[in-house]
C-alpha cells in the first residue's frame, strides 16, 4: 500500500512511499482510507521520529475486514477511526481498535468525519473537565485552529458566553457565525473574569488570562503552540483560587466520537474544514498547517 512516512530528507519529512499492508490484530478492523485530518502535535519536527514511521492520528474510510473477535463495525461500513502515537492513519489501509472508531451515517462525508477525533473530541473532553455549565464565561485561546473552532462550537452549545482569542482579526474570520459571543486578539478583549479558559496557546497569553480568571475559576492546559513559557504574577494562582489542570485528551474515543459525529449529522456542529486536497499536495497543507494559515482543519484525501 502507499502511506505517508517520515522522510528527513523530504519537504516538512513527509513522503509517499510504498509500504507493507497492516496486520490486524484480534480485535481491530482493517479500513481502506479515505481521508485524513493533520494535527498540530504529529507534524514530524526533528530527527527524533525515526524515518518509515506512518503518523496519523485521524483516518475515515470503510471497513474492509472485520475484527477477528467478532466485535466492532462489519464491512462495508463507513467508519472514522483514531490511533494515538504513531498513529498509522496516513495509509491507505489502516488496521485499528474496535474501541476507538464511530460508524459514519451517510449525511456525514469521510472529510468531515476526518477532521473529528483529536480537534473534537479533545473540545469535547477538556469541557468536560472544566465542568462547564450554561452561563458560564468561557475563554479559547487559539480559537482559529482545529481544537479551538470545536471548542467555540461545543460551549457554546453547552449555553456558555464563549470568548474567542485569536492570533488577529483575520484568524478570527468566522467565530461568530459558530457561536462564539466575542472575538478578540488579546486578553484584553476579556471584558469580564472568566469561569473558565481552555488554552492552546501558552506563553505569554495564558499569564494574561490568568488575570482575568474569575475566582474558583478553572483553567485547562490543552497546548502550547506559542512555544513560549508562562510567568505568573506573585500569588496569581492562589489570591483567586484558580485551579489549572493539565489536560491530556487520552484514549477510548468510541462513544465520544460516535457523540460528536451524531451533532455533525444533525447539523449542530460544523466540521471546520478550511484546507482540502489530495494527500499528493500533503506538503501544501503541512506548510500551511504551520504557517498558521489554516482557520480550522487541514483534510487530505487519499488515494
Ligand atoms: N493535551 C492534549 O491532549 C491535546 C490534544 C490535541 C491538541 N493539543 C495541543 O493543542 C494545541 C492546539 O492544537 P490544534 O490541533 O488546534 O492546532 P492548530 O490547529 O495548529 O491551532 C493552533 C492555534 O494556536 C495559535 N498559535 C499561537 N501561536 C502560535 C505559534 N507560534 N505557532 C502556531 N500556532 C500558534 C494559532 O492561532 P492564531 O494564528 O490565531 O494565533 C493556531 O490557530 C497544540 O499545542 C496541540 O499540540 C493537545
Amino acid at each position: 500500500m502507499r502511506a505517508l512516512v517520515v522522510d528527513h530528507s523530504a519537504p516538512n519529512r513527509l513522503a509517499l512511499a510504498t509500504v507493507p499492508d497492516p496486520e490486524p490484530g484480534p480485535d481491530q478492523v482493517l479500513v481502506r482510507v479515505a481521508a485524513v485530518s493533520l494535527n498540530y502535535g504529529e507534524l514530524p519536527t526533528s530527527e527524533g521520529v525515526p524515518a518509515g514511521t506512518i503518523p496519523g492520528w485521524d483516518a475515515a474510510g470503510v471497513v474492509e475486514r472485520a475484527a477477528a473477535s467478532g466485535r466492532g463495525p462489519k464491512p462495508g461500513d463507513r467508519v472514522v477511526t483514531f490511533a494515538p502515537n504513531a498513529g498509522a492513519g496516513w495509509a491507505e489501509l489502516r488496521a485499528v481498535s474496535v474501541d476507538e472508531l464511530a460508524v459514519l451515517p451517510d449525511e456525514v462525508s469521510f472529510e468531515q468525519a476526518a477532521s473529528l477525533p483529536v480537534a473534537a473530541v479533545t473540545a469535547l473532553r477538556a469541557l468536560r473537565a472544566a465542568n462547564v455549565r450554561p452561563g458560564h464565561r468561557v475563554a479559547v485561546t487559539g480559537a482559529s485552529g482545529g481544537v479551538g473552532r470545536f471548542a467555540v462550537q461545543l460551549a457554546h452549545l453547552a449555553g456558555a458566553e464563549v470568548y474567542a482569542l485569536v492570533g488577529s482579526p483575520e484568524r478570527g474570520e468566522g467565530l461568530v457565525e459558530i457561536g462564539a459571543d466575542h472575538v478578540a486578539t488579546g486578553a484584553d478583549g476579556i471584558d469580564a473574569p472568566v469561569d473558565v479558559v481552555l488554552d492552546n496557546v501558552g506563553g505569554p497569553l495564558l499569564g494574561d488570562i490568568l488575570g482575568r480568571t474569575a475566582e474558583h475559576g478553572v483553567v485547562i492546559s490543552i497546548g502550547a503552540t506559542s512555544g513560549e513559557p508562562t510567568v505568573l504574577a506573585p500569588y496569581q494562582l492562589i489570591a483567586g483560587l484558580v485551579t489549572l489542570i493539565g489536560f491530556r485528551m487520552g484514549a477510548g474515543l468510541g462513544d465520544d466520537l460516535a457523540y460528536v459525529v451524531r451533532l455533525v449529522a444533525e447539523g449542530r456542529l460544523q466540521a471546520p474544514v478550511d484546507w482540502r486536497g489530495s494527500w499528493e499536495k500533503a506538503d501544501e497543507a503541512v506548510t500551511a498547517l504551520r504557517a498558521r494559515r489554516i482557520r480550522g482543519k487541514a483534510v487530505l484525501t487519499v488515494g
